[in-house]
Parts: structure tokens; sequence; C-alpha cells
């Protein structure tokens, strides 16, 4: 009996590290190209290599590029990936895994494909896209308005602003329970991630007005800010994968490794006072 709890036990908290995965890997945004390739071409043979490197890339690097020279024009492809800059390396390559399984379930045969997740973006397609800044907003999500919070929203530009005052590729702030997050692809150069930056934020405070979380998805960078503590940025996003499922799968697993040890406390206290009876 003792055996099986502690089995029960050491399951449970085995799965816990994949626990507190599932939040980098909850699904923002995804999107193909209308062009498809044909099947079995020398396209397909090249991005298939393309989404290998990817993967094997993501153990050791959370940012690189491909460039496939083929043989015909419209067989070339380019290709990156990166991870968001707090992720460990392990954490960025099971992200950049998953990001590519499941592009792979959106975009069958499409030319090219993005998608971002929490922890990780993927892109790939035909025309290069490598090294341009590209400003177009993909995803805008906006918080319900916290109304006349003078004090939430006076933090709230604080923090942005202080994210557009700093440097670099990966950039937080925060001010009590808000937080803010802005990130460039690694392709840009120090002052198109500035102006990339400084453009998302600039629209996440126009765009949210008072909204009590932000997430502006640009073509190259993303802002994001939330006004209720960290780290709620996945709390927003129930979109497609993962959510509420995971959370509660979560809170079951905790509850069960919970009774388990209470299960083996009390065996080892009538052990003890069985012993102390002989
Ligand atoms: C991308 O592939 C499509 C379909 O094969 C082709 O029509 C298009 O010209 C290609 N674009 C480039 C830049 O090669
Ligand atoms: C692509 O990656 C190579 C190294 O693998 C790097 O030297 C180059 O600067 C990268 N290009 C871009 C546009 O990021």
């Amino acid at each position: 009996m003792a055996h099986l709890l502690l089995l029960l036990l050491f399951l449970s908290l085995s799965l816990l590290p994949l626990l507190s995965l599932s939040a980098t890997d909850t699904f923002v945004y995804g999107g193909c190209t209308q062009l498809r390739y044909s099947p079995n071409s020398g396209y397909e043979s090249n991005l298939n290599s393309l989404l290998t490197s990817l993967v094997n890339s993501a153990t050791y690097t959370s940012y690189n590029n491909y460039t496939f020279q083929a043989s015909t024009p419209q067989d070339a492809l380019y290709g990156l990936y990166q991870c968001r800059a707090d992720l460990s390396m392990p954490d960025c390559a099971t992200c950049i895994a998953r990001a590519v399984t499941q592009l792979g379930a959106l975009c069958s045969d499409t030319c090219g494909g993005a998608l971002q997740l929490e922890g990780c973006y993927v892109k790939y397609d035909n025309s290069t896209f490598l090294g341009v800044e590209d400003k177009t907003v993909v995803l805008k999500k906006c918080g319900p308005s916290v109304g006349y919070e003078v004090e939430a929203m006076a933090r709230r530009d604080a923090v942005l602003a202080a994210i557009v005052g700093s440097s670099g590729a990966y950039r937080v702030g925060g001010s009590g329970k808000v937080q803010g997050v802005a990130q460039c692809v690694g392709d840009l150069s120090g002052s198109e991630c500035q102006d990339c930056v400084a453009e998302a934020i600039g629209r996440l405070k126009s765009d949210c007005g008072t909204a009590d979380f932000g997430d502006m998805f640009l073509g190259k960078c993303y802002a994001r800010y939330s006004t209720h503590g960290p780290p709620v940025f996945s709390k927003a996003h129930h979109d497609k994968f993962g959510g509420d499922g995971e959370k509660t799968f979560a809170i079951i697993i905790g509850l069960l490794a919970g009774v388990a040890l209470l299960i083996i406390f009390l065996v080892f206290i009538r052990k003890i006072f069985q012993g102390s009876g002989k």
C-alpha cells in the first residue's frame, strides 16, 4: 500500500515540470500563406529539413535563422525561430518542438506559415523576410477596462515608458502589480527593434486605453502588459490549445500529491506508534 502511494507521489512530482511548461506552450496566434507547394516537391523536402533544423537548433540557442537556396528559385526557403529570452534551453527546445508540430497541422502544404506560442515563435516562407522590419499588427488583444483607476494607469504608463526607454531585444518592467514585457525577433538591428517596440507600445496605449491587460503582436516584435500581477500573460489566452483544462489537471495532480503525502505521513506515524507499543 505504502509503495503504491509512494509511486503515486513520485508520478505526481515527475509531472510537475510538464505543468509549469503549459504556460509557455499556450497558443497565441498562427497563420499560413495562401500559396501552396506541390507535394513531393523539392520545396517539401527543404521544408522538412528546415523544421528539423529548427527543432535541433533550439536545444542550444534561443534564436536562429535558415536560408535554403535551391537549384530552382521557387524552391528557396527561409525560416527562423525565437524563444522568449527567459526560457531555459530545455524549455525552449520543447516549445519549438510543439510550435513546429502545431504549424504542421495548421499549415499543411502552404509555402509559408507562422506560429506564436506564449514562449516561442516560428516562421518560414519562400520569400525572404529575414532582417526585414515588419510592424504589421498580427494580433491585438485588450482586456476589460479597469475604469477610472488613475494609479494603475499611471503605473502602466510608467512601465511601458521604461520599456521603450530601455534597450535590447528582450525587455521586462514592473511596478506594483503592473507588469510589462516586449521582445523583438533576433534578426532586427538595435535601432529597428527600438522602432518596432516604440510602435507596439504606442499602439497598446492608444488602442487598449484603460484595459487591464493589453497584447500587441506586430510582425517582428511584441509588447504586452498586465495590471494584475505576474505572470498573468498566459491567463489572457484560452484561444485554442491549453487553458482551463490544463489548470484543472494541475489542481487535481496537486491535490493527489497532497493526499498521497498525508497518507504516507499517517502510515509513518502509525508505524512509530506500533513500534513503541511493542
Ligand atoms: C513561392 O512559391 C509559389 C508557389 O510555388 C510561387 O508561385 C512563388 O513565386 C514563390 N515565391 C518566391 C519568392 O519564390
Ligand atoms: C542568420 O544566422 C547567422 C548565423 O547562423 C547570422 O550570422 C546572421 O546574422 C543571421 N541573419 C539574420 C538576418 O539574423
